[in-house]
């Protein structure tokens, strides 16, 4: 037998140096892969059209997950084809790098909400936020039609954008310091939303409760669920796969 083999069978027979030998092998292994990590900022790829939520779809994020929608409801299309062609493109890590806390899960006791945005008019989902079983008959979520009776002024936007940023959401000073005003033009018909615009682009701004009297919970959450899936401009990059 060659010299190298017998080596290896000193290395085989002797506990200690085995194990040792074992542990600088992973160790290189472990260095390799954990330390990049050190120096890289984040492991999310930046994709274009992802911003942070604006000050009332933050606070209808907040009463999403007051009200435990996430019970019932995922907010992640998986790369699988069935998923693909009932909700859409498949989800993005980028599209969720500003959830604290995130709304991946598991449970679909409903379907997906990843998409929702743009599905329904805004018509539809207050009618079924407030009673289901209008819409759609054999419906089991429950009714949420108090939220229409609560004034949002309640909520400290203020207060939630600088918890965020302080977890890494890039707000800017003027986002935290318009955050209050912010939230209340956005779902007041007829304001002048030029400067939101420039620092929320895409976002929706009209009343979405129906009454146009008021700001509620039901404003802010039909607003977070007009914007869900709708930052990512996936149409445009259709052609571009298909090209290939
Ligand atoms: C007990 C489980 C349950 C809870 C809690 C629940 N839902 Fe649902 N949801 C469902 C089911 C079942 C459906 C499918 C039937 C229907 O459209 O009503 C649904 C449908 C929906 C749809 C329509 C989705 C689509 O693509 O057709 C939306 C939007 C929605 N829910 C939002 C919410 C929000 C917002 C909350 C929290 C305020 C919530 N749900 C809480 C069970 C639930």
């Amino acid at each position: 037998m060659s010299t190298k083999l017998l080596d290896h069978k000193k290395i085989e027979r002797n506990v200690t140096l085995l194990g040792v030998l074992s542990l600088v092998v992973v160790a290189i292994g472990g260095i390799v892969e954990i330390a990049p990590l050190f120096w890289i900022d984040s492991t999310v790829e930046k994709v274009e059209g992802v911003r942070p939520y604006t000050p009332l779809e933050q606070a209808g994020r907040d009463i999403y997950v007051r009200e435990g929608c996430y019970n019932c409801h995922s907010q992640m299309v998986r790369p699988f084809r069935d998923e693909v062609e009932r909700y859409g493109p498949y989800s993005l890590a980028a599209e969720s790098m500003y959830d604290h806390p995130f709304q991946w899960g598991s449970k679909r006791t409903g379907p997906d909400l990843a998409r929702v945005g743009g599905r329904y008019s805004d018509e539809w989902h207050v009618q079924h936020l407030k009673n289901p079983q209008s819409v759609v008959p054999e419906s089991i979520m429950p009714r949420y039609a108090f939220l229409a009776q609560r004034d949002l002024a309640g909520y400290d936007a203020k207060g939630s954008l600088t918890a965020l940023s302080r977890v890494g959401v890039p707000y800017s000073k003027e986002d935290i310091e318009k955050a209050a005003a912010d939230m209340i033009l956005q779902a007041t018909p007829f304001s002048d939303t030029t400067d939101l615009m420039k620092r929320y682009p895409k976002a929706q701004a009209r009343d979405f409760d129906g009454d146009p009297t008021r700001v509620t919970e039901m404003d802010a959450i039909v607003a977070y669920l007009q914007m869900l899936g709708t930052l990512v401009d996936f149409e445009s990059a259709k052609p571009q796969e298909q090209a290939r």
